[in-house]
């Protein structure tokens, strides 16, 4: 674990294009993790590996309708505007969740999902 951390501030100067804290971020997740454990039963499919994933596209979670239509693929900026406000991205998307307020959370927060491969 302390081998992890340390290796952080390496992989943020790699990558200077994220905007986002992904350190920060995994504590803001926090909010989010209680529906998105990446437990079998959870009440929200697994989000890792989601950047680049098909929106409401895995086998093993049955979605709302207007999130299996939705029709786009999950890149940072339209992750960040949903987890801003999910129904203005998502209409009838039935995540129980009101958005975050603060767009450093979302910016973080979507800069934590991008690193879980
Ligand atoms: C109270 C439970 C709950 C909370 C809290 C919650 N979600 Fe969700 N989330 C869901 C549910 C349920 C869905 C499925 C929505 C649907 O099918 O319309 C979902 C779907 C998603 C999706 C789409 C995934 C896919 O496979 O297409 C993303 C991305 C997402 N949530 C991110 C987040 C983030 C980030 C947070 C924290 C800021 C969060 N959620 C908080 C329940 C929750």
């Amino acid at each position: 674990m302390r081998a992890f951390f340390g290796f952080l501030p390496l992989v943020l100067t790699a990558y200077p294009a994220l905007a986002g804290d992904p350190g920060r971020g995994q504590e803001v997740f926090k909010a989010c993790a209680a529906c998105h454990g990446d437990k079998p039963g959870d009440l929200g499919p697994s989000l890792i590996g989601v950047v680049g994933r098909a929106a409401g596209s895995r086998d093993d979670f049955r979605y709302s309708g207007p999130m299996e239509r939705a029709g786009f693929i999950w890149d940072e900026a339209k992750l960040v505007a949903f987890v801003r406000d999910p129904r203005a991205v998502v209409p009838g998307t039935r995540m129980p969740f009101d958005g975050l307020a603060d767009a450093r959370d979302a910016d973080d927060v979507v800069a934590w999902l991008a690193s879980r491969k």
